[in-house]
């Protein structure tokens, strides 16, 4: 199984268009060694050939055009993505739907009914491709359940529903319900490799220790060093534990959790642009190293 990351960072980027938090305008004028990242996404592949896309971020044009491997020019109009799953209906992981509208075939996208629900109503992009190549819509129950994507042979997908809530747009953000959320288990039947996706993980249920267990590689969320980090950085009031992430220190962190995974391959992804992981020379950077934990880039490419 072959994983390229599109994109490493949160919604807005790294750096956000309007944001001068240190991080931001440290990377901008390069007084920080901090790499740009662009929106959460990934890919994944059986043969190198045949790829699903894992959420598709606002900036997949930018992605694809970094990912040759996923332009197998067969024909006049021809991709490497053969289909497309969403972990939840939030903007940084949908809207790049929209651009993929020129597809020659209707779209396969792997959602769970929850999330369809969104895409139909608060936030209708269903309903807009319509007008363009459509969507064929598969369902993920979000019971635990394996399916497979037709093309991509040789990888076993499990949907594991995450407690979150829905987006901000969704007409049932009140009310939160198995499936707005899923982190992605993805099986290699040939070299017998688990890995184990959730970029947005507020809370570390049964099921969530679960699949970490089986997995070789823990892609998880690494939103927030600090809970309380948009406050303190001066650019909001929300918790990130508010907005469905778990940050990476303290006593119940993220890191604090990976620790009891110590022989796996463990990624933070889905990192908020005011994070100081993203700085490579930081104390929490050194941190996370230190634990033999590693902080997603654009462009890595994965291999189990
Ligand atoms: C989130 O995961 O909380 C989102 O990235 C927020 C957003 O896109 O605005
Ligand atoms: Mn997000
Ligand atoms: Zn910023």
């Amino acid at each position: 199984m072959k994983i390229r990351i599109l994109g490493s960072a949160a919604g807005g980027g790294f750096p956000q268009w309007n944001c001068n938090c240190t991080t931001c305008a440290g990377q901008r004028s390069g007084t920080l060694h901090a790499e740009a990242r662009t929106q959460s996404s990934i890919a994944v592949s059986a043969n190198g050939v045949d790829w699903a896309l894992i959420n598709a971020s606002p900036d997949i044009r930018a992605q694809l055009l970094a990912a040759p491997e996923m332009q197998p020019n067969r024909a006049l109009r021809d991709t490497g993505i053969k289909a497309v799953v969403l972990m939840d209906a939030q903007i940084d992981h949908v809207t790049g739907l929209l651009m993929l509208r020129e597809s020659k075939q209707r779209l396969p996208v792997y959602c769970s009914a929850r999330v369809k629900a969104d895409l139909t109503s608060g936030f209708p992009i269903f309903n807009i491709l319509e007008h363009y190549c459509g969507v064929d819509w598969q369902e993920i129950k979000p019971d635990g359940g394996a399916f497979t994507i037709a093309g991509i042979d040789g990888i076993e997908f499990t949907g594991v529903p995450l407690t979150s809530k829905a987006p901000p747009y969704s007409p049932h953000r009140a009310n939160p319900a198995p499936g707005d959320n899923l982190g992605l288990l993805m099986y290699d039947r040939a070299s017998g490799k688990r890995a184990f996706y959730a970029p947005g993980l507020g809370i570390i249920e049964p099921q969530v220790e679960t699949a970490a267990t089986q997995s070789d590689l823990i892609l998880v969320d690494g939103t927030c060093w600090r809970d309380d980090e948009m406050a303190q950085r001066g650019v909001g009031s929300k918790l990130a534990s508010e907005m469905g992430h778990l940050c990476q220190s303290g006593e119940d962190g993220m890191l604090q959790w990976l620790a009891r995974f110590p022989n796996r391959r463990r990624i933070l992804i889905h990192i908020n642009n005011t994070n100081p992981i993203l700085v490579e020379d930081s104390a929490e950077r050194a941190a996370v190293i230190e634990r033999g934990i590693e902080v997603a880039r654009d462009g890595m490419i994965l291999e189990l």
